[in-house]
């Protein structure tokens, strides 16, 4: 499949690889193609395309968006909304303030009853955006060996069959996914990356992932 990532960051870079290893055409957007660790992928991933964040979302059948909460409406509409029209989106953003944790715990700027999810799908109402990937770390998203066996990353989204081919997607990566719901539940799963940050900075440890546990 064809892959755009916009967000050159650890995450976008952790999965650029991850679908270059699962065999996918990725090409990766970045404001800053001559930086030196995004040459280094390059170098690294000979099979990676570098382009712009709108190349990245024009070329990509599945787009991936890895930029900071706060910059997330705002790189979209950068790399041109008419490039999400009827794609399959997976939102791996967390709604994360630009003021300081307290006691460790990242601020939000959205609400309960509305995520950053739910802002994306009004921005991009044909596009099938999903949550998934937002509370584990980039080192973790592809292949993590786990002990106890594979972790849940939790997803939702409007479009069901885009949430069975994420699922799919999240399988060849390494572990189980769990649909909540519809563009609603990104409620509750995007103060998971807010749980995933305050455990890691109480503890500085940060190898762990979530699992769903069945009776
Ligand atoms: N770090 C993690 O382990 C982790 C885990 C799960 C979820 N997340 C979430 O995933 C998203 C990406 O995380 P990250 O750690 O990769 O973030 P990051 O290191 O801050 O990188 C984000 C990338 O987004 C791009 N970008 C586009 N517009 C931007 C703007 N206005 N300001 C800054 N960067 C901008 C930049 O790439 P270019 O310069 O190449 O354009 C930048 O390298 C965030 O929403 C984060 O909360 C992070």
């Amino acid at each position: 499949m064809k892959v755009g990532v916009i967000g050159s960051g650890t995450v976008g870079q952790s999965l650029a690889k991850a679908f270059v290893s699962e065999g996918h055409d990725v090409t990766l957007g970045t404001r800053n193609p001559e930086k030196e660790d995004i040459l280094a992928l390059k170098n690294e991933n000979p099979s990676l395309t570098i382009d712009t964040p709108t190349q990245a979302a024009a070329s990509g059948e599945l787009i991936v968006l890895a930029v900071p909460g706060l910059a997330a409406l705002e790189s979209i509409k950068q790399a041109g909304v008419s490039n999400f029209e009827g794609k399959i989106l997976i939102d791996v953003t967390n709604p994360i303030a630009g003021e300081a944790p307290v006691n460790g715990v990242p601020k939000l700027f959205t609400t309960a009853d509305e995520s950053l999810l739910e802002s994306i799908q009004k921005l991009l109402p044909s596009t099938k955006v999903v949550k998934a990937l937002n509370s584990v770390g980039a080192f973790l998203m592809y292949k993590p060996a786990l002990q106890g066996g594979k972790g849940t990353i939790f997803i939702a989204g409007n479009d069901e069959d885009a949430k069975a081919t994420v699922t799919e997607i999240l399988e060849s990566f390494g572990w189980d996914a769990e649909n909540v719901g519809k563009a609603e539940a990104a409620r509750a799963i995007e103060p998971l990356g807010q749980l995933y940050v305050a455990r890691g900075m109480l503890n500085n440890d940060w190898a762990v992932a979530l699992k769903l546990v069945r009776l």
